[in-house]
């Protein structure tokens, strides 16, 4: 029996990276997972390798940012798996400038991806927790809400947006606690994935780039550091945690 049997988990920017792995974790342990993602070849591409593995899941294009993606998507899992217990708002974007370069156009689309897609996420799957046994809600946030980014990397909008989403995750937590949903948030640091190597990183690179200020060796993570997190936050091990901020960064924020 795994330790997400009987569940079924929604899971956005399921493609790759850190979502790709929480898919493939999910399914491992049991889960029934619907990947989500805008890129359509990719997303088939992982969800046939997932299955052809005996794991129970299907795929459904998702833009977090659409409420009709959104609609589409719940009914996809409702009619294939019945309900849904678990929802990962993982999908998101970064964009590296500041706040005297970035446009209103940049600070709307980084918005629109990270902060709004995590509202409307929960808004869909909500009302279905309700009318079942409560859910686990799991938002990939990240330190920059916590330290307001890192100077090479850093984004005034990617900060801010995820800022949203540790508040937000407080306030659903608050709010939905009566229904035995419980919202939590996961903040990684520098993790090796799809939108690191899209800013030009190899694992290798990033590491050496992060050596003094990431303390635990490599001084980057792997997607499945943060897999494990939202395996632990969907299971019933953390039945009474709700509200809480899962740093997962090598010790950065220690200092
Ligand atoms: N990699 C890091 O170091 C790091 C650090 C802190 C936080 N994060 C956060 O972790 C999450 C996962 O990032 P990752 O590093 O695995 O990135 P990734 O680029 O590998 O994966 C993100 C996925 O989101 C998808 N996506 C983009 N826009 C979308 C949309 N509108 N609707 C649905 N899907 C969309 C992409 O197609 C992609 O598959 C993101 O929210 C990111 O901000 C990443």
């Amino acid at each position: 029996m795994g330790r997400l049997s009987g569940k079924t988990a929604i899971i956005t920017g399921a493609a790759s990276g850190m979502g790709l792995s929480g898919a493939q974790l999910f399914a491992q342990e049991g889960a029934k997972v619907v990947l989500t993602d805008v890129v359509t070849e990719t997303l088939e591409r992982e969800t046939q390798s997932l299955a052809e593995s005996g794991g129970e899941v299907t795929s459904i294009v998702l833009d977090v940012a659409s409420p009709e993606s959104w609609n589409q998507a719940i009914d996809h899992t409702i009619n294939t798996f019945g309900g849904v217990d678990i929802l990962v708002n993982n999908a998101g974007i970064h964009q590296a400038k500041g706040i005297l370069e970035a446009e209103l156009e940049d600070w709307n689309t980084v918005m629109a991806v990270n902060s709004t897609g995590v509202w409307l996420g929960m808004k869909s799957v909500i009302p279905h927790m309700q009318t079942s046994n409560g859910g686990s809600i799991i938002n990939i946030s990240s330190i920059a809400a916590i330290v307001g980014g890192v100077p090479d990397a850093g984004g005034a909008a990617y900060s801010a947006s995820k800022g949203a989403v540790r508040s937000l995750t407080k306030h659903a937590a608050q709010w939905f606690a009566q229904d035995n949903i419980r919202v939590n948030s996961i903040h990684p640091g520098a993790v090796f994935t799809g939108l690191a190597a899209k800013a030009g990183f190899t694992k290798e690179s990033m590491g050496a780039n992060y050596s003094n200020e990431i303390p635990l060796p490599p001084h980057v993570g792997d997607p499945s550091d943060i897999g494990y997190g939202m395996v632990y936050l969907a299971s019933e091990e953390s039945k009474y945690i709700t509200g809480e901020e899962l740093v997962i960064d090598g010790g950065w924020t220690t200092h």
